[in-house]
């Protein structure tokens, strides 16, 4: 027996399941990692980072990481600036740090990826570079989880804040003088397909400083 009052309650919560249906899924077409309508990249969305067939098995420093990744990487003799001041290779970053390197450092073309070289460079904003020092550290500087310093919170207050049940943003082991450990790296903070569609692809958005203080407890 419902009356049209009823009925108009249930359209407007459909209009807010489908709301949330569209949050919740990806959120890569719109970002600034929509590649559909850039030149260099086939007009493809997937393919300049994953392919389906013939995908480069990755294994960086003897960890695995780039699921059926496409894209070509640093040389593995790229020399990098690290936050801390040393000169140092591939070895020095993480993983995943490598996989976005990949583009974001500049030293590897947008469209190097399914065995071309390719020709177009990351410029402007975009253009991390090979000089971290002035980037929030990552790999071999942010030791964890025995942080040099104490005002980081406990893993699991930011693990659930940051990345909430995401398999992707979990810590990426590498070992730092000789231990294995779990080290902060470009992806740990950004989500490469802008789930969540936070602004600079973060994993949560950054108002107030929100994504500061989920590890540092300021
Ligand atoms: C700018 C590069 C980039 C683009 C574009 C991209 N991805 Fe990814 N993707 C990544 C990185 C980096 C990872 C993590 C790699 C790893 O697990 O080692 C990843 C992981 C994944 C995973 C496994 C983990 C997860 O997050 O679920 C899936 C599935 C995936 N991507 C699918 C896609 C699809 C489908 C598209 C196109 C709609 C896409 N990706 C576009 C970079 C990208
Ligand atoms: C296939 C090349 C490619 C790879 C791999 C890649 N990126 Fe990007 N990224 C781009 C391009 C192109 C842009 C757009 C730059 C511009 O608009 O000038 C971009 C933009 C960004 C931005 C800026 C977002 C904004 O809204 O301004 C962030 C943050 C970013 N990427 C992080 C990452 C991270 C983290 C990884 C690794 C997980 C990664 N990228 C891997 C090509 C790449
Ligand atoms: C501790 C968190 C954190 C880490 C780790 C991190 N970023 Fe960011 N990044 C941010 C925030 C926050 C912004 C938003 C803009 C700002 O505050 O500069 C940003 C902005 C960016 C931008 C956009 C810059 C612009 O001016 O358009 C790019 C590109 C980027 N990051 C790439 C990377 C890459 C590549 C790595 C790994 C080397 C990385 N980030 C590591 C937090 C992080
Ligand atoms: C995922 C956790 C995490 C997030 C999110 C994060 N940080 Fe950090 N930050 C670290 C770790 C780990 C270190 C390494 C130093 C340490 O062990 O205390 C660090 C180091 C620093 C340092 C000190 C570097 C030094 O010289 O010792 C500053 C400053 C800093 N972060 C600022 C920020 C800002 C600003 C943001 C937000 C944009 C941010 N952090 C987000 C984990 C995080």
């Amino acid at each position: 027996m419902m009356g049209p009052g009823a009925t108009s309650i249930h359209g407007a919560s459909v209009a807010v399941l489908l709301v949330f249906a569209a949050m919740s899924s990806g959120q890569i077409i719109g970002s600034s990692h929509d590649f559909t309508g850039a030149g260099w990249a086939q007009a493809q969305s997937c393919l300049p980072c994953h392919t389906p067939h013939n995908a480069s098995r990755v294994e960086i420093n003897g960890y695995a990481a780039g699921r059926l990744w496409n894209h070509s990487l640093p040389a593995p003799g790229q020399i990098y600036k690290t936050y801390a001041g040393d000169l140092a290779r591939n070895e020095a970053l993480d993983s995943y740090s490598i996989l976005c390197m990949g583009c974001h450092d500049g030293t590897v073309a947008l469209d190097s990826f399914g065995g071309d070289p390719g020709s177009t460079f990351l410029t402007g904003g975009g253009l991390v570079g090979t000089d971290l020092t002035k980037q929030h550290p990552v790999g071999v500087s942010a030791a964890w989880p025995e942080p040099e310093s104490s005002d980081l919170n406990p893993r699991h207050t930011w693990e659930n804040q940051v990345f909430g049940n995401s398999r992707m943003g979990r810590l990426r082991l590498m070992m730092v003088d000789g231990v294995e450990r779990s080290v902060v790296s470009c992806a740990t903070c950004h989500e490469p397909h802008g789930r969540g569609g936070h602004e600079y692809l973060l994993r949560i958005d950054n108002a107030s400083s929100q994504l500061c203080f989920a590890c540092h407890a300021k």
